[in-house]
């Protein structure tokens, strides 16, 4: 077995000791923010229920868009963390609404707003419908759309569907900007509403400009990160595939716009933003985190790669 293909890196949120252990090698210390002399990024360790924090990093700009993936107050692979936790869901809904508040600071007046979130039926499905209804207090955020992000693995029994959803809600404020994109899904059905097009019966797929459909509100073709792939993270067990976020960007930004995620964890929307020539403000409340963010930028500027597969970010510690 010896030589086996593993992470090297253990789970950061729940063992103490590494965390502890990584503390040292991060350049940044809690309200501290790393300023990227190339693109203009930024990253903070900014806890995202500051308002003020967030308004200062920001610096009088405006973003476009936002994309935050909040810890789903789910038990992620059955563990409670201090950053990925589990709380009373009206405590989840007091923390939901600070960083609303703090999200509100900071958006343009025409503005996409993306929340990931989860459902855990254990408990009656929370927090998503209770997020959900606390959207309504918020006039200037209008409800777009309700997307379902499907997993390859899941979690459940002999005796339960698989769980293998994800839910991303889209918001936006005032009347942003949305460009239509299409996955490499090949169209393998008639579209149906036959129309006449210069005297001949046309179907809508014969109609429209792809040979491959757009990808709709359920999406089912994005991989989900795993410890061979290349963008895989050691140690960030939350994290979001790239090609996720870069269909949100494509279709609710332009390049050069600035975009922000308040809880950067692995730093996905930066290397998402640094592909496709945004500029992004990200921040997390952990050093650790916004280290391994500001290091897969610099790795992937050195490398070319998005990831470090199973490798260790932090190698001074190997
Ligand atoms: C679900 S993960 C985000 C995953 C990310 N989208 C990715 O692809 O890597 C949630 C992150 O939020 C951070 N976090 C928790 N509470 C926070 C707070 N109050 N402010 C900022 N970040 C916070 C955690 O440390 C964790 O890294």
């Amino acid at each position: 077995m010896g030589n086996r293909t593993k992470e090297r890196l253990g789970r950061i949120d729940t063992d103490t000791n590494l965390h502890n252990k990584l503390l040292k090698y991060c350049r940044l210390n809690y309200g501290e923010v790393w300023t990227d002399p190339i693109s203009g990024h930024k990253v903070g360790v900014i806890d995202a229920t500051y308002p003020e924090a967030v308004k200062k990093l920001f610096d009088g700009q405006r973003a476009t868009l936002l994309i935050n993936d909040p810890p789903y107050n789910i038990d992620v692979g059955n563990v409670n963390t201090k950053h990925l936790f589990k709380i009373k869901i009206e405590k989840y809904i007091e923390f939901s609404k600070k960083w609303i508040n703090s999200s509100l600071q900071i958006l343009d007046e025409n503005a996409h707003f993306y929340v990931w979130l989860g459902a855990d039926y254990r408990e009656n499905f929370q927090p998503l419908p209770d997020f959900m209804i606390l959207m309504r207090d918020y006039s200037e955020l209008k409800p777009r759309n309700f997307i379902t992000m499907r997993n390859q693995r899941g979690y459940g029994t002999q005796k339960n569907w698989m769980w293998i959803r994800q839910e991303l809600l889209h918001y936006i404020k005032g009347n942003p900007q949305f460009n239509v994109v299409y996955t490499d899904i090949p169209k393998i059905l008639k579209g149906g509403y036959y129309k006449k097009v210069k005297g001949k019966k046309t179907d809508t797929s014969q109609r429209s400009k792809s040979n491959t459909i757009r990808p709709g509100n359920v999406w089912v073709d994005i991989q989900q990160v795993f410890y061979r792939m290349e963008e895989n993270v050691p140690g960030c067990y939350a994290q979001k595939p790239i090609k996720a976020i870069t269909r949100i960007i494509e279709t609710s930004s332009k390049p050069g716009d600035l975009i922000t995620d308040f809880f950067a964890h692995s730093g996905t929307t930066l290397i998402a933003g640094e592909l496709t020539g945004r500029k992004v403000y990200t921040f997390d409340v952990d050093p650790v985190f916004a280290e391994i963010t500001i290091r897969r930028l610099e790795h992937y500027r050195q490398t070319g790669k998005t990831g470090w597969q199973w490798h260790n970010p932090f190698t001074e510690t190997d």
